[in-house]
């Protein structure tokens, strides 16, 4: 049997998180520039994407460039956007084909003009594709979201809008910026690093984690369905004991 054959469709996770990661030393074991990396690494952000659409998964959302990330040398971090947004551009069939819809988080309108630009051209063109959600998060950490939809909070506590002792769970949930979606329930992340770096904070309180020592250039299909047939394989008991799952 394939793997894909051993994933069972009737349970998918709705949403899967990736922490892309291995680019720098997948190019250096080759000898190469860092950029190299990250350029080969767009094949397999298109394997995750399409993989995942195919199989029936409604969002899938992938670390891209974190807040931290402008910590990089300049030169990377200006061949990291130059390639966004090529990639933008280039890929718009790819999502056209799978009926992707393109979607951000995070604050990309300091990534610079042409790619905040050609972001949203993207979003507003895919925006009727109903087959998957597929969320990049630019300029993004889990603190500056969870920060943010406190400071709405606290906007509408000011203005009267919000009662403060009626603040709780659900009102961060309406102000994070993944509010309409499932919690991912499955987070993968690759190249060996057992860390969550900031990435979706709130919203993997519950998530199962893969990690994975494949290098992101490296991730295909077959790696998705690996981690998908593992995700599969856990009991997943959100503070119960086995029992009270299987009575119900
Ligand atoms: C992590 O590898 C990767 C990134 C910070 C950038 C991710 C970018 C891509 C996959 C390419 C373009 C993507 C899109 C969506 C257009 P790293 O550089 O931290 O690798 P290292 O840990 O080996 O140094």
């Amino acid at each position: 049997m394939s793997l894909k054959e051993q994933v069972d469709i009737t349970k998918l996770p709705k949403h899967i998180g990736i922490i892309m990661d291995g680019n720098g030393r997948w190019a250096k074991r080759r000898g190469k520039i860092r950029i190299f990396g990250h350029e080969n690494g767009v094949r397999a952000v298109r394997e995750a994407a399409e993989g995942s659409a195919e199989l029936g998964v409604d969002y899938l959302t992938l670390y891209a460039f974190s807040s931290e990330n402008w910590r990089r040398p300049q030169k990377e971090i200006q061949a990291l956007m130059n390639l966004l947004v090529r990639t933008v551009k280039r890929e718009m069939k790819t999502l056209h084909d799978n009926d992707i819809r393109l979607n951000t988080i995070g604050d990309i309108g300091k990534l610079g003009k042409d790619a905040s630009n050609s972001l949203q051209k993207a979003m507003e063109e895919t925006h009727d594709h109903k087959r998957m959600v597929l969320t990049l998060a630019l300029n993004y950490s889990g603190r500056w979201d969870i920060a943010m939809a406190a400071r709405q909070i606290a906007d509408k506590a000011r203005s009267g809008e919000i009662n403060p002792d009626d603040v709780n769970a659900d009102t961060i949930e309406h102000f994070i910026s993944t509010s309409g979606m499932p919690d991912p329930e499955l987070l993968i992340r690759t190249s060996g690093e057992h860390r969550l770096s900031n990435f979706l904070l709130w919203q993997l309180a519950y998530s199962e984690l893969y990690f994975c020592n494949t290098l992101w250039p490296d991730f295909n299909r077959e790696n998705l369905y690996q981690a998908l047939i593992d995700y599969q394989s856990r009991e997943r008991r959100f503070g119960q004991i086995s029992e009270q799952l299987n009575n119900k």
